[in-house]
């Protein structure tokens, strides 16, 4: 899609990915971005970056009433970017049973909730594309993040299924699947990380090229390729870290 026609909205805007993927939005000229958030007011310091372009608006992505809300308070969307997320640490057999179903109310049903209330509105407006943030640890598990990986590997399973349920609805869906990336989310975690800036700038070219699978990052794209050659070893050298 060509991005200076987007109405954009994008969930977790507050910081992070999400943050910097409505700066690249702005700067690749789109129409207008609606930034949310769960607390309308950490959106502040994003809507004086563009106050006639940036509509900041409240929504928790795990209440399907509040999204409900959300889709009749933008009712121009045509470019829905699904990045808020949560990451819990934790192998399988002692992450609680609260902390999965968390994982999977904001990572895959949160989501979801967002795909379902958003398909309408980008066909009401001829239309347009979905973007959902996965993470490269969907293809193969790092069992130090089991409920995370979990979530997101359904997220990616959801997002092949929403693919073949709009393609005649004149709707793209783009998978996104970063490596490690400089936010709040691995703070404190010590490896190399590419910078959320460099990430948002990846993922609006793959939009604009229309790549389904988006790896936006070295990490990502390398360990992409030793994947499709040899999944069970990348699924090896992600059980030592
Ligand atoms: N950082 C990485 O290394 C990495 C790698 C691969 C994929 N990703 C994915 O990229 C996306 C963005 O991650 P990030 O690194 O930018 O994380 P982050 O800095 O921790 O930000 C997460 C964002 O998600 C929001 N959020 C959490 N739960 C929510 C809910 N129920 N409803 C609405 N918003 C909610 C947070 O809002 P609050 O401020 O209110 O908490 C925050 O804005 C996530 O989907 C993540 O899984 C990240």
């Amino acid at each position: 899609m060509k991005l200076q026609n987007a109405t954009a909205l994008v969930t977790g805007a507050n910081r992070g990915i999400g943050r910097a993927l409505v700066q690249a939005l702005l700067d690749a000229g789109v129409q207008k971005v609606y930034a949310t958030a769960r607390d309308r007011n950490s959106l502040e310091a994003l809507t004086v970056l563009d106050l006639a372009r940036v509509i900041p608006l409240q929504v928790d992505i795990t209440d399907r009433n509040l999204v409900s809300q959300l889709s009749e308070q933008a009712p121009d969307v045509n470019l829905l970017i699904n990045n808020a997320g949560v990451l819990s640490f934790g192998n399988i057999l002692e992450t609680t049973v609260e902390t999965i179903h968390q994982q999977f109310d904001v990572n895959f049903y949160g989501t979801l909730n967002m795909a379902r209330a958003f398909v309408p509105v980008l066909e009401r407006n001829g239309g347009g594309a979905i973007v959902n943030l996965l993470t490269l640890v969907a293809l193969a598990s790092m069992p130090g993040l089991a409920a995370y990986n979990a979530s997101k590997a359904a997220a990616w399973s959801m997002t092949q299924s929403l693919r073949a349920s709009v393609a005649d609805k004149n709707i793209a869906v783009y998978g996104i699947f970063p490596g490690a990336v400089d936010t709040d989310m691995l703070a404190g975690v010590d490896m190399a990380k590419t910078s959320p800036a460099d990430i948002a700038m990846a993922v609006l070219q793959g939009i604009a090229t229309d790549r389904e699978d988006i790896f936006p990052d070295p990490m990502s794209t390398q360990l992409y390729a030793a994947w499709k050659q040899d999944h069970k070893a990348v699924e090896k050298q992600f059980a030592t870290m």
